[in-house]
């Protein structure tokens, strides 16, 4: 099955031609044989991104990023190896097989798929010109009334939608089924009619990262209609919990800048009244709490979060429980309050962005927003109530775990109870360890000798070809999956390794990512010396390694035979390490 797949990816990479791929992202100008632009991945003023056909591969002077065309595609749209893959198989026009299931329904089904999306493009230019008709002029008042100007309207693509019947009549006119009407989740049918799910309320779009209208959300223009608000239900094509509103800004200014946070906050209203005052990277999540599937994508864009949630909202507990999923994926939390129960939305209109950048810029770091809040809950005027909370707010730290961090976060505690550090740390050491809350992605410091072999590896991926024929170093590596690596692509280069390798690489393994990375500090022309540097580094640290672990066998080796034994490797060992190095 792998081997189908391998074999088929094999030959679909050959058809991919990497400078027809960047080229869609990037205009491409050539030069010396190369194709040069500014790169997309970092903002700059003169082309440091290069494409070379011959190597099918891709490179920035300026970044040091680089790789085939799925890679590229993969930092681009900011999706996994499958999700590349799926694009660059859309583009040439083929579709993944599935080997192990029956291929037929598998390729229908993304055909349907596309034609929802084509559904829902059309959904949304229709309620956009019906919101730019002289019908929407009322509807036109509501979001001016609101402070969306018409260039915020033409960003977002806002619509209005007439009434019950015209969208299904327009849809109809297109050729479009009541059925897929119904599947897009634009239309509903009740007592043998066929309407409009969002019947009379102006819209917002909801647009995936692919830049593709997967959902809307339908705001009522008066107050007396409940709900305030009704989304697209749940399709193929719109998963509720994977998707963030406002995705798609972010990712079309980090083509122009470097992203370096992202903020959160509840509505769709406040990402649109924040990028109409400028700050363009904030997301919503769609009016449920944040799913650990968000909270990984939100990773895939930047390493900090701000969490913006409505006025007093943010101390509640399901916002607390939100906080945790962000900080589990490795994110980096800060929270801001507004003051007056205020959303985003109103804030920034009250008081005007400059106010509302320094309020984002006090935003407190996730752990000592948990203590402030919990503190909330008690009442630190009695001795009571400061007693409970320090043995609250030792569990709070608990679940932190870094002992750094704690000693850094407990004047906090020490300030707003009076209680010494002594006695906090005495009740710290008898509070119970609750569920670790601790990130996966915890990065310790990379040994030089990882960082080596990682190298090594980097190089090999990227397949320069005069670094291929190097002595075998799989004698002084230790990672089942370092050598396992290091021998598919010693021998092969990375085209033969298989998609069930790849997949799992990029799943499974963040192992992967760190070796993807380890190219980054090494410039082109340092790179072949900086390589034999490494297996130097790799060779010489293994042999200590295996000295050391020698020295203490024959330490404990009770017979004197094997002792002997032992300490002759070892001398061997010590001896051929002095000569080579
Ligand atoms: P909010 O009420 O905070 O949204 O709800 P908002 O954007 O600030 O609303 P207005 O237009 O300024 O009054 C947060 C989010 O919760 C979802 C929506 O996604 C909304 O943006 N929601 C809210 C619903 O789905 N249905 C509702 O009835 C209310
Ligand atoms: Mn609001």
């Amino acid at each position: 099955m792998a081997e189908d797949f391998g074999r088929w990816l094999d030959d679909f990479k050959s058809k991919i031609n990497i400078v027809d791929v960047v080229g869609r992202y990037v205009p491409l100008n050539a030069k010396g044989g190369r194709m040069w632009a500014c790169c997309p991945f970092h903002h700059e003023k003169t082309p440091s991104f290069c494409v070379s056909e011959d190597r099918n591969s891709y490179y920035c002077f300026g970044c040091h990023v680089g790789g085939d065309a799925i890679n590229f595609v993969m930092e681009i749209e900011h999706t996994d190896f499958m999700g590349s893959l799926k694009i660059l198989a859309d583009m040439y026009g083929e579709s993944i097989p599935e080997f192990s299931k029956s291929n037929n329904g598998e390729a229908s089904r993304k055909q349907y798929k596309d034609r929802l999306y084509e559904l829902m493009r059309a959904t949304a230019n229709y309620y956009h010109s019906n919101l730019m008709s002289e019908q929407g002029e009322k509807a036109r008042e509501y979001w001016f009334s609101r402070g969306v100007d018409s260039g915020t309207i033409t960003n977002f693509g806002l619509g209005y939608s007439l009434g019950y019947n015209q969208l299904v009549a327009y849809l109809r006119s297109l050729g479009y089924r009541e059925k897929e009407m119904v599947d897009a989740g634009v239309v509903e049918f009740k007592d043998n009619k066929y309407f409009d799910a969002l019947a009379g309320r102006v819209i917002v779009p909801i647009v995936n990262n692919l830049r593709q209208v997967v959902a809307f959300g339908g705001r009522v223009t008066q107050k007396d209609k409940l709900p305030k608000y009704k989304n697209t239900k749940e399709t193929i094509i719109f998963d509720k919990s994977s998707e963030l509103f406002g995705q798609n800004n972010v990712k079309k200014l980090q083509m122009q800048e470097k992203v370096s946070s992202i903020i959160m906050v509840e509505g769709y209203m406040d990402v649109i009244a924040l990028y109409q005052a400028g700050i363009k990277n904030a997301m919503a999540s769609m009016g449920t709490a944040l799913t650990d599937k968000q909270a990984k994508l939100i990773k895939r864009y930047v390493d900090k979060v701000i969490i913006c949630y409505d006025g007093d909202g943010a101390g509640k507990k399901a916002t607390v429980r939100g906080l945790d999923i962000l900080y589990k994926v490795g994110l980096d939390v800060n929270v801001m309050s507004l003051p007056e129960g205020l959303d985003p939305d109103e804030y920034i209109k009250k008081y005007g962005k400059e106010s509302y950048m320094e309020m984002m810029m006090n935003a407190l770091p996730l752990f000592e927003f948990k203590l402030k809040a919990l503190a909330e809950e008690f009442d630190l005027e009695n001795a009571e109530g400061k007693g409970k909370y320090a043995v609250e707010a030792m569990k709070v730290l608990k679940e932190l775990g870094n002992p750094a961090q704690i000693e850094a976060y407990m004047p906090i505690v020490v300030e707003l109870t009076g209680i010494s550090k002594d006695i906090l740390y005495q009740q710290y050491s008898q509070t119970e360890v609750p569920v670790k809350l601790q990130p996966k992605t915890i990065k310790r410091k990379a040994s030089v000798y990882d960082e080596a072999v990682r190298y090594v590896l980097f190089a090999l991926y990227g397949g320069v070809e005069d670094l291929k024929y190097h002595e075998d170093i799989t004698a002084y590596l230790t990672n089942p999956y370092h050598i396992q690596l290091y021998d598919t692509l010693r021998v092969n280069g990375l085209d033969y390794l298989t998609l069930d390798d790849l997949a799992k690489m990029e799943d499974e393994n963040p192992e992967v990512r760190e070796i993807l990375q380890a190219g980054s500090q090494v410039s082109d022309e340092r790179a072949k010396a900086y390589f034999e540097d490494c297996i130097n580094k790799i060779k010489k640290t293994s042999k200590t390694r295996k000295l050391e672990a020698l020295s203490k066998a024959i330490d404990s080796e009770e017979d004197e035979e094997v002792r002997q034994l032992l300490y002759n490797q070892y001398v061997q060992l010590a001896k051929s390490n002095s000569k080579k190095q």
